[in-house]
């Protein structure tokens, strides 16, 4: 499996500053927005591109054109919405395909309860956005759901990131690129990622 760690000390000063147990929500929300950008530009570092010519003040040039309909971005509800504003920074013509799932607190399980995909998912690459990778359960129900309706490129960009979480895509879906902001240490014995965020989904929509 392809796994990029992102260590550019912009990106770890920005995951250390959502880490801080004071943080307001408008500044959770607009460092989560600013750290998916930055992910968005290491997971399409290889993203096709045409050369195309464009007619400048000063004359034609070359320049690049990208197809924006070769990719979907995959919010998983809630907490992948938090970082959906950053990647449609760059990508604002791209469709947008929305799973909804919901770790079941007591079993830990994801219960997936909402699809919403673009057409052609065939012909795309997926963009799935989460900042939680902890068991790895939610990350991994929404791949088989992709793969199901007939993806075959994936990319997963997570900020913080569980072993437990790496190691299980790692085995159930090791052609899948994935992009993580922080490896943490581990889970306690309720699934939250030590040190990780607490619960991103509440300090996002403010339902804490
Ligand atoms: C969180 C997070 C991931 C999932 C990670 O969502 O955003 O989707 O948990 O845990 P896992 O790797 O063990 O599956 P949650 O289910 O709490 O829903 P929310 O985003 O609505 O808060
Ligand atoms: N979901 C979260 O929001 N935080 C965790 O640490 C684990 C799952």
């Amino acid at each position: 499996m392809k796994i990029t760690y992102v260590d550019h000390p912009l990106l770890q000063y920005k995951i250390s500053q959502l880490r801080d147990a004071s943080i307001s929500c408008h500044n959770f929300r607009q460092i989560t927005e600013q750290i998916a950008e930055i992910l968005t530009l290491y997971a399409l570092k290889d993203i096709e591109a045409e050369k195309t010519t464009v007619n400048t003040w000063s004359g034609p040039t070359e320049g690049l054109k990208i197809d924006e309909n070769a990719l979907t971005i995959v919010p998983i509800l809630r907490a992948g919405v938090g970082m959906l504003t950053g990647v449609l920074h760059y990508l604002n013509n791209t469709g947008v395909s929305v799973l909804g799932m919901q770790r079941n607190e007591t079993t830990l399980e994801p219960e997936p309860y909402y699809e919403k995909c673009v057409k052609n998912l065939e012909n795309r690459t997926a963009l799935v956005i989460d900042p939680m990778l902890a068991t790895g359960g939610s990350l991994a129900d929404a791949i088989d759901l992709l793969k199901s309706r007939g993806c075959k490129r994936i990319k997963a960009l997570v900020i913080v990131a569980a072993p437990e979480g790496i190691a299980k895509l790692e085995r159930e879906h090791p052609d899948v690129e994935l992009y993580i902001g922080a490896k943490d240490d581990h889970l306690n014995e309720n699934g939250y990622i030590i040190p990780g965020l607490g619960d991103a989904g509440d300090k996002l929509f403010g339902t804490i």
